[in-house]
């Protein structure tokens, strides 16, 4: 029998906890999020997702084992996600984890949440096949990942200041849109032409690999400021995100091409966004390299991804022990 394992996600904050068998087999994949929770801050306020994740954990580890139909005693291993994010919030995940471990007598396994974006694909598609260049667009990151194996990896471009998604959060939000804005925008961008609009390409002329994406928030700021509140939402919109997606697909090929890597992965939240799958189809193609997504609900934030490299880890070893600690950056 294969083996069933438990993983945790509370890096950010959604609660996540998933249940998987061998490594595609997910038998559940419960998220909460906390997007109402911090609404009226108009940000993520640390310790409220804290004390959020610590109020809901225990009901979502009962509620997935009810849904897999599994209790304790059937499982052979636990994991988390302890790095990277909110220092407080990933210690819930991590103690609750630990506890379980220890009680259980099971192994643990601490898990980059980074590097278990791209795993999303693991989990969908078996096929896939080394070398791979990841994309992982998500809220608090953008980065390009050289992956040559299994816990073989390397940033090799990154955001040097807002990931892309925050980015899209921050104009949906000069628009009046709540968090998350990604899904009204790509909305729009997928029901407008751009029209007359246009705006900033950040660093895509420069030859290197990272991303920038604040220049571009600012250029919608004086937009905005020029042309008053009642502008073309639609058109506008799917101008300013045309540019993100111009950006993310054309430095994404570029990697590709540099590292001489034919199979590309996009993970992460803003890979939920219909008018940038629709982007990296076309400049894949074009590219003649061969693209990969999840579904939607394994691009953002959850635990699937998580159990999926944790099944990896197990079957390699690659065990923690009960000293395993939280981290806030990407590398520990
Ligand atoms: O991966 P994720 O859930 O959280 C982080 O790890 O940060 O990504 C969240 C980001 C947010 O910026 C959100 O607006 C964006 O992903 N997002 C989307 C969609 N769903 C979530 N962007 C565009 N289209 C979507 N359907
Ligand atoms: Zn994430």
């Amino acid at each position: 029998m294969e083996t069933l394992g438990l993983a945790i996600d509370t890096t950010f904050d959604d609660t996540s906890v998933a249940l998987l068998r061998g490594k595609q087999a997910l038998l559940a994949n419960v998220t909460l999020s906390q997007y109402a929770d911090h609404a009226e801050f108009g940000g993520v306020v640390p310790e409220r997702a804290s004390r959020k994740h610590l109020e809901v954990i225990h009901p979502l580890i009962q509620r997935a084992m009810a849904e897999a139909e599994v209790e304790f005693r059937d499982l052979d291993w636990v994991a988390v996600s302890n790095l990277p994010g909110l220092m407080g919030a990933i210690l819930v995940g991590v103690t609750v984890a630990k506890s379980l471990a220890y009680q259980l007598g099971l192994p643990l396994m601490g898990i980059n949440h980074i590097e278990a974006h791209p795993y999303a694909n693991f989990l969908v598609h078996g096929e896939l096949e080394f070398p791979l260049l990841h994309l992982v667009a998500a809220g608090g990151h953008t980065l390009l990942i050289h992956q040559e194996d299994h816990f073989k990896w390397r940033v090799v471009g990154r955001s040097v200041d807002d990931a892309a998604g925050e980015c899209v959060d921050k104009v949906a939000k000069m628009f009046g849109h709540p968090m998350p804005g990604g899904p009204v925008v790509d909305r729009l961008a997928m029901a407008h032409a751009p029209g007359p609009y246009d705006f900033p390409r950040p660093l895509l002329k420069d030859p290197g690999l990272d991303f920038s994406f604040s220049g571009l928030k600012t250029a919608m700021l004086y937009f905005l400021r020029d042309h008053g509140p009642r502008v073309d939402e639609g058109p506008v919109l799917a101008a300013f995100f045309a540019s993100v997606a111009e950006v993310l697909t054309v430095k994404t090929v570029r990697a590709a091409r540099q590292l001489g890597v034919s199979t590309v992965t996009v993970s992460g939240g803003l890979a939920a966004s219909r008018r940038l799958r629709g982007a990296f189809e076309e400049a894949c193609a074009e590219a003649g390299l061969t693209l990969y997504y999840p579904p939607p609900n394994l691009c953002t934030d959850n635990a699937a991804m998580v159990a999926c490299l944790a099944a990896y880890r197990h079957e390699a070893g690659l065990h923690d022990d009960l000293t395993l600690d939280a981290h806030a950056n990407l590398i520990a």
